[in-house]
């Protein structure tokens, strides 16, 4: 049996105002099931501090270094992360892999440092709108699958969640359908090997209240990674709720 996890990823948005008025809103005891929030790095001690004693909810982060420590001038470690309690990190989103030219193999470098250090990788795969239209969407997927599972043990899967993003959904209020939602689910959890059943696979892009239930009724769909949507903390409460 696979948890549903809801992860919010509230990109570079907010404030400490925000932050903490976000957690007077979201009534975090209503929810049974597992969340996650991953707020810009310099509140992640405050979100720490809302996670302390609860047992369904951590902290996450948007992004790490593949490195441990050194001359890496604005890189945060894998250890630093864990210093403010934080338990998931999000590795590959496709605004890293698209703005800061993040390569397949840089992400798997990631994945493993997170890894290495006791943090759960959520790694995001997704296709572009060109890539879709040319019918490469599993192709895609399968390449930004095969850069980590080159340089892991194939049951490392098992520590770890990966989030299906389609590129063209993401933030534009265009959702995939919850079937061909499934589709690359399915196919995501046999590239996983022996351990894909065990894996939290996600959903993310455009996911709301409205369209939330559709997407997890789906056999292969763990959850979400919420953009957008995650900085309304009465949706985002709509969103956990839908995943119970
Ligand atoms: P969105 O973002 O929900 O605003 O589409 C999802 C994401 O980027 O993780």
């Amino acid at each position: 049996m696979r948890i549903p996890l809801v992860a919010a990823n509230w990109k570079m948005n907010g404030n400490k105002a925000f932050a903490e008025r976000f957690f007077s809103d979201f009534d975090l005891q209503a929810i049974a099931a597992h969340v996650v929030v991953c707020p810009p790095f310099p509140y992640i001690p405050l979100v720490s501090q809302v996670a302390e004693d609860r047992e369904r909810f951590s902290v996450g982060a948007q992004n790490l270094s593949q490195e441990s420590s050194g001359a890496y001038t604005g890189e945060i470690s894998a250890e630093m992360l864990l210093d403010w309690n934080a338990r998931y990190v999000i590795v590959g989103h496709s605004e890293r892999r698209s703005l800061y030219g993040e390569t397949s193999e840089l992400v798997a470098k990631k994945f493993v440092a997170a890894q290495q250090a006791g943090l759960i990788p959520i790694l995001c795969v997704g296709e572009t709108l060109q890539e879709r239209e040319q019918e490469r969407t599993l192709e895609v997927i399968a390449n930004q699958l095969k850069a980590v599972r080159d340089i892991i043990e194939s049951d490392t899967w098992k520590h770890s969640v990966v989030a299906y993003e389609p590129v063209w959904a993401i933030g534009t209020g265009k959702t995939a359908t919850p079937e061909e939602a499934q589709d690359v689910h399915q196919f995501i959890r046999g590239e996983l090997g022996n351990v894909g059943e065990q894996v939290q696979i996600l959903y993310g892009g455009s996911v709301k209240s409205a369209n939330a239930s559709a997407l997890f009724a789906q056999a292969d769909i763990d959850g979400a990674l919420v953009g957008g949507a995650s900085l309304d903390a009465k949706e985002f409460a709509a969103i956990c709720r839908a995943a119970e």
